[in-house]
């Protein structure tokens, strides 16, 4: 099994490398500047809190009904996470799910890579310690694009490979929000769940021509991308206290403002238009139309939105992958895991190629045109 459905009973890694590791021979990586190399898929995994919560279960605690839950956003039902199930634990999992499918040790690996906004502590950062519990001793480093994290992440390892400054990169998108929303307010308690998803991905080491002719063979990996902001939109999701700009303290804790605000009607809106625009780009820059895309993956946040984004972009449903009924909006986690989800039943094969495009806090978006291959 390379998915892992709980956390629980799941076995403890080898202990920590000693120290002298850290200087292990590197120089079997392809020399920076040597031109782009395909990226493969190596292995894949995810991780998810055994809890599962669905909108009756809210309905018992909060003004809210099913109806309206699945009307407005198409969630029926989210996991949250409990004790030993916070960030950093579903991260190592779906990260040793992924290695293990690669086939992979944690020496293996050239960097790491997490997308989060929900990290397991401010320090160190969520990748170091994963990477430790894992016995990786390359470098490790968070990144915090919300729910486009995972976007950005791909995009960030796939460009470190293609440059030969890392071989093979462990890339993964983690998020609780359930711990960071009010349970008394029914606008967000309702659209999180909690997860993580993680890829290992690997220089194939052939030269891959970014934008292949009809006759060529078409190269694994990143395509084409889009990274963007919409600062308009800075205040519309925000956790204002426990940063340096409003320290946690009791009374930021009083006034309930280590909770995620959020202006959610504004979000949709601008969402709906930013996801459309970037899309567009995206395929614009890697040369393709709508109609190559095998799978669009969009960052499960809202059905209504995905819905409204369809026929702008000119995909349809059937080639939209959607599962943001059983799993809510599980910000930077939730790409990774459709990803993962698709790759073990099957229906993500060699030579596809995959629209992904988050989109959170910030406002921040990233789509990613790519083209998935497994090593081999
Ligand atoms: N149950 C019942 N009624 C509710 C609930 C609820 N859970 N939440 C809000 N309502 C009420 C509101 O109070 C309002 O009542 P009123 O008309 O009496 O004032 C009414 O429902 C309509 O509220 P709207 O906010 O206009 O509802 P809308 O259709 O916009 O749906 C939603 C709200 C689901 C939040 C939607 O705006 C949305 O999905 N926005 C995008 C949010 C999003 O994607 N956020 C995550 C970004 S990712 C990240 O970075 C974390």
């Amino acid at each position: 099994m390379s998915t892992t459905e709980t956390l629980r009973g799941h076995p403890r890694t080898p202990s920590s490398p000693a120290g002298d590791e850290l200087a292990r021979d590197r120089a079997s990586l392809p020399l920076a500047g040597t031109g782009a190399t395909g990226v493969a898929v190596a292995g894949w995994g995810y991780a998810l809190p055994a809890r599962r919560v669905t909108n009756d279960d809210l309905a018992q605690s909060l003004d809210t009904s099913d109806a309206w839950i699945a009307e407005r956003t198409g969630i029926r039902e989210r996991r949250v996470s409990g004790a030993g199930e916070s960030t950093g634990p579903l991260a190592v999992a779906a990260s040793r799910a992924a290695l293990d499918r690669a086939g992979l040790a944690a020496t293996d690996v050239d960097v790491v890579v997490v997308a989060t906004s929900t990290p397991e502590r401010l320090i160190p950062s969520t990748a170091a310690i994963v990477a430790a519990d894992l016995g990786i001793t390359a470098g490790a480093f968070d990144l915090n694009a919300a729910c486009a994290g995972f976007v950005y992440g791909l995009t960030t390892a796939a460009a470190l490979i293609g440059n030969g400054l890392a071989g093979t990169a462990l890339v993964v998108g983690a998020d609780t929000l359930t711990r960071f929303t009010d349970p008394d307010d029914r606008a967000t308690a309702v659209l999180f769940g909690d997860a993580a998803g993680a890829l290992v991905l690997a220089g194939t080491g052939s030269s891959a021509p970014a934008h292949p002719g009809p006759t060529e063979p078409a190269p694994p990996g990143l395509v084409s991308c889009d990274l963007v902001g919409d600062p308009g939109g800075i205040d519309l999701l925000v956790v204002p206290a426990g940063g340096s700009a409003q320290p946690a303290s009791a009374d930021t804790v009083a006034a309930r403002e280590h909770y995620l605000q959020m202006d959610g009607r504004e979000v949709f809106r601008r969402a709906v238009r930013a996801v459309a625009t970037s899309v567009d780009r995206t395929l614009a820059r890697g040369h393709c139309a709508a109609d190559d895309v095998t799978w669009f993956v969009p960052h499960q946040a809202n059905a209504r939105i995905v819905d409204a984004v369809l026929p702008r972009i000119g995909i349809p449903q059937e080639r939209t992958v959607s599962n943001v009924d059983r799993f809510g909006n599980t910000s930077a986690a939730s790409i990774p895991l459709a990803l993962a989800e698709e790759a073990d039943g099957g229906r993500l094969g060699d030579g596809d190629l995959v629209l992904a495009c988050g989109f959170g806090a910030g406002l921040t978006v990233g789509t990613v045109l790519w083209r998935w291959g497994t090593p081999g």
